[in-house]
């Protein structure tokens, strides 16, 4: 089978194709190597017959047209994007730019391409969303989101990405492009861009330096682990209903504030401070604006309906990762000096 992926320099994405590539798939990643790609992610497969990197921006279309007519993939996955809210608060032109405009030109360049072989059998567009399109639910941990839920982005990420969701389904409906697509929660695990919550927390605790949560660390999200996002990624790619989007999440809410002491006590096991306590470090700071309460999947569908189950706990996938980044400084280090990383970002309310 062969893949081309957008975004596979990206933290999901180099996961998704580490994992395609074991499974014998040939795996093309296409990336515009912004300040979030690090090709480290893939270079454990640079020597493989199977995987090429193609540099190319998503938002050129002329260049993705070449690229897949090249490759000419049975399944496309789309997960290029800019992906932090902060910046998209501090700067929301690349959002609409990458997410909107650069996500329009990936299935009409796979239609394209397509289009050529005269049968969509055997062909999948895959595009992945996240559960943020889907709004904020109230504090009750009894409510989920579910494949039913109406989208009510909220912030310009997600806004962005419902955009782009809405846009995907559109060449299904007019064209018959295979398109399926999913919504998942967060991912915690190696290879995560040291803006992200988890990775700020590992580096700041084992530099001793504050631990920022907001507000009062009261906001929740779903984490699961990463590798087991990739696994169901590509059995959503392949055996995913036409014209569906699936929920993925690993069922586990915590608040910010669980999260960062469990984070901390794994850190108090495995790399004990000096003195005291990683907890000690923890410090409330001002609340990003329109910051979203509570997310939560309820991944039930995929579950009964693809058989697909995670492989670790989502305690397990945090102690790895928190393993991972003690052993693997010379990834992180060097991203440190990347624009915006360890600088407050999402604090503007003028952009
Ligand atoms: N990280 C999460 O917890 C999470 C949760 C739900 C959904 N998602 C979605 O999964 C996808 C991947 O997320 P991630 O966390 O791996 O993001 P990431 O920021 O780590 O990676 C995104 C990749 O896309 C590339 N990219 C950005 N703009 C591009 C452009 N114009 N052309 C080509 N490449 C470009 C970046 O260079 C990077 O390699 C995104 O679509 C995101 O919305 C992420």
């Amino acid at each position: 089978m062969k893949i081309l992926l957008a975004g596979g320099a990206g933290f999901i994405g180099s996961a998704v194709v580490r994992l395609a590539v074991t499974r014998g798939y040939q795996a093309g990643n296409v990336g515009a190597l912004t300040y979030a790609a690090c090709l480290a992610n893939v270079a454990c497969l640079t020597d493989s017959r199977l995987y090429a990197f193609e540099q190319a921006d998503i938002r050129d279309r002329a260049a993705l047209e070449l690229i897949i007519a090249a490759h000419q993939p049975d399944i496309v996955m789309q997960l290029a994007a800019e992906s932090h809210v902060n910046r998209s608060i501090d700067g929301p032109a690349d959002f609409i730019e990458t997410n909107i405009m650069g996500t329009f030109n990936m299935p009409e360049a796979a239609r394209k391409c397509w289009g050529a072989r005269g049968t969509s059998e055997g062909l999948r567009f895959h595009h992945i969303s996240t559960d943020e399109v889907l709004g904020s639910l109230p504090a009750d941990p009894a409510l989920k989101f579910t494949e039913a839920t109406p989208y009510d982005p909220r912030s310009r990420y997600s806004a962005s990405k419902a955009s782009s969701d809405r846009l995907v389904r559109a060449w299904f409906e007019t064209y018959g492009l295979p398109v399926v697509l999913s919504n998942c929660s967060n991912n915690c695990g190696p290879y995560h861009f040291p803006e992200k919550l988890i990775p700020v927390v590992i580096l700041n605790g084992l530099a001793g330096k504050p631990l920022p949560i907001y507000g009062d660390g009261s906001n929740i999200r779903d984490w699961f682990y990463v590798e087991d996002h990739a696994d169901a990624l590509l059995l959503v790619a392949q055996k995913g209903q036409i014209a569906r989007s699936d929920n993925i999440g690993g069922e586990n809410e915590r608040s910010n504030l669980e999260l960062v002491q469990t984070i901390c006590s794994i850190l108090d096991r495995l790399q004990p401070r000096n003195s005291g306590r990683y907890a000690e470090l923890i410090t409330f700071v001002t609340d990003r604006p329109g910051h979203d309460a509570h997310y939560a999947i309820d991944p039930s569908r995929i579950r009964s309906e693809l058989g697909w189950t995670p492989s670790v706990t989502v305690e397990e996938g945090m102690e790895h990762t928190v393993r991972w980044y003690i052993e693997n400084e010379d990834w992180w280090r060097p991203l440190l000096s990347r624009q915006g990383v360890g600088m407050r970002l999402g604090q503007s309310t003028s952009a």
